[in-house]
């Protein structure tokens, strides 16, 4: 036997008992679980359930502060790396809030995100995609309603070359229309293979869409299988889903 463990596993994406704090918060409790590539995970789990954090504690950012566990992706060990250099690795975290830059039009947003190397979509296949963003590429990225910020925010996260996408709440806030156009490009997303964790209040349509779902109560995991089953098991979706 090498020393090689379980650590690394053979999945494309693994977190193993990862445990972040924000100060002397203890948060994230020892979250395993696994990816594979081109998968959809739902994170799923009530409201301070610790989804954002997980995320958070996944793209490195400074908050929460990961204090033990390791984070791999497609073989690269995310948990030694800060924010930048996940991020260049292959993170693509859109946050809940957006995060759309003042100042700056739809495409100057795009852009940006394009100076990190490497490069992942083109303005043109982001265009494709959103064609209300290719419509207003000249309009300040601030100005767009609600759901086309959210567009633009998925979209900065493609233009980089990604290999992770991780999603915020994107319905948040948004008409069911707008959900709807937004879900049909997540499933083309999809389509192009990329690996992806969706944390949703809207489980239900969080679990339409994904291949596998984990659940979190407290910091911790408390489920993890098929998304089907989670839609079928009545005692789990009224435990933790209230659904
Ligand atoms: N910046 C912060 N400082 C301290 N505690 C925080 C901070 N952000 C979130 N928390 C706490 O961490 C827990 C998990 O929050 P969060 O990850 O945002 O949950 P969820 O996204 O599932 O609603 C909550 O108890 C919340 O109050
Ligand atoms: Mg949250």
């Amino acid at each position: 036997m090498s020393t090689h463990t379980q650590t690394n596993g053979n999945a494309f994406f693994a977190c193993n008992d990862v445990h972040s704090y924000y100060g002397e918060s203890y948060i994230v409790q020892g979250v395993s679980f696994e990816i594979n590539e081109g998968e959809i995970l739902a994170l799923l789990g009530r409201n301070g359930a610790g989804k954002t954090s997980t995320l958070r504690t996944i793209a490195r950012m400074d908050e929460p502060e990961l204090e033990q566990g390791e984070i791999w992706l497609d073989g690269k060990p995310l948990h030694t790396m800060p924010s930048h250099e996940a991020a260049v690795a292959g993170v693509g975290l859109v946050p809940e809030d957006r995060r759309i830059i003042q100042g700056l039009t739809v495409e100057e947003n795009i852009k940006l995100a394009q100076i990190v190397e490497p490069v992942g979509w083109s303005l043109e296949q982001i265009y494709e995609l959103f064609p209300r963003l290719g419509e207003r590429r000249k309009q300040e990225g601030v100005t767009l309603s609600g759901g086309e910020q959210q567009m633009l925010a998925i979209g900065r996260a493609l233009a980089r070359d990604i290999k992770l996408l991780l999603l915020d709440e994107p319905y948040e806030g948004l008409a069911p229309v707008i959900v709807q156009e937004i879900e049909k490009t997540l499933h083309y997303i999809r389509e192009q293979g990329m690996t992806t964790i969706i944390v949703e209040q809207n489980a239900v349509a969080a679990l339409k869409l994904a291949d596998r779902a984990v659940i979190l109560d407290t910091g911790q995991l408390v489920y993890e299988g098929a998304a089907k089953e989670v839609l079928e098991n009545e005692q789990l979706r009224h435990e933790y889903l209230a659904i």
